[in-house]
């Protein structure tokens, strides 16, 4: 029987088979360990079922030698040193393909709300800035022939992709179009690829300068993709028409981040895969993966 360190409740079926093969412990905040209190808690563990908030890199590694196995509760896995793990031989799981359908929706979701002001309109109900009906209020984007620029085409950005045809978008991949050109033609670009030292900022102010004035950003990958203060200054000078985030970085921003006083923004808080359905394949993924590891055999959704 092995020791396991889980780094958050996941009040989802497969924790029990978990459970029935080995020691689980659990940590019991509701905020993520900090790294001190991270190597602390998976101190002595063989294996660890962590989350994106948790940070998984050569110093955790170290300070917990016995550790031979990493399930992320995700399919981005920035928060590991992917390096640092295979010099150690610890093995290094994650969650693709379930999150990808709910992942889509909600990107999908974000352009609707932003295409067609939904924020805007509903604030002016509520706060009595609604009148009558009025031929020129919360005038938006129509979407049918609008271009939609997908950066990142892997499986969540197909699935956006078969989205926009539904709506009748053209759609623009990034690769084969190139960055500059996508930008420069989209009505609304959708980030979808991995945070890496490829990807950080990829999104910078040139990149913004580059997009039409009346633009939409959507980003449902991971906040650092995009440079945050080049964003806010974007928004407020009305370079670029409005920004729907589900990703931010930190997250959550500090209430005094200038993002949060940007005009044309909407930011959620990281739901990308949050339907009933999508954590509970994700914890079952999780739990395979740890439990094949610990026996000594290939985890089925290993990071490469
Ligand atoms: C992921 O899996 O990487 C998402 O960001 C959270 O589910």
């Amino acid at each position: 029987m092995a020791r396991i360190a889980v780094t958050r409740r996941l009040p989802f079926p497969a924790l029990e088979r978990l459970a029935a093969a080995h020691e689980v412990v659990t940590w019991p905040g509701v905020l993520p360990p900090s790294p001190g209190e991270l190597r602390a808690f998976a101190a002595g563990a063989d294996g660890l079922l962590c989350l994106l908030t948790d940070r998984v890199d050569a110093a955790l590694l170290e300070a917990v030698p016995s550790l031979r196995a990493v399930a992320v509760y995700a399919v981005g896995t920035d928060n590991v040193d992917g390096a640092a793990a295979r010099a150690r031989g610890v093995a290094v799981g994650n969650t693709p393909g379930v999150l990808t359908e709910a992942t889509a929706d909600l990107a999908f979701a974000l352009l609707l709300a932003a295409a067609r002001r939904l924020p805007d309109g509903e604030r002016a109900v509520r706060e009595g800035g609604w009148r009558t009906w009025e031929p020129a209020g919360w005038l938006g984007l129509e979407l049918h022939g609008a271009t939609l620029g997908i950066v990142g085409a892997g499986r969540i950005g197909q699935a956006v992709a078969r989205r926009a045809a539904g709506f009748g978008m053209e759609v623009l991949l990034h690769r084969p179009t190139p960055l500059e050109e996508l930008l420069e033609r989209s009505d609304v670009v959708s980030l979808h690829v991995p945070l890496g030292d490829a990807t950080r900022h990829l999104i910078d102010a040139v990149a913004l300068e580059r997009m039409k004035p009346t633009a939409i950003l959507v980003n449902t990958a991971r906040g650092g993709i995009v440079d945050q203060e080049a964003l806010a200054d974007a928004l407020h000078a009305g370079t670029i028409g409005a920004a729907a985030l589900d990703v931010t970085d930190p997250e959550p921003l500090p209430a005094d981040h200038p993002l949060l006083d940007a005009p044309n923004l909407i930011v959620l808080p990281h739901v990308g895969s949050a339907t009933d359905a999508t954590r509970a394949r994700m914890a079952d993924m999780a739990v395979d993966n740890l439990l094949a590891a610990l026996a000594g055999d290939p985890m089925p959704h290993a990071v490469a």
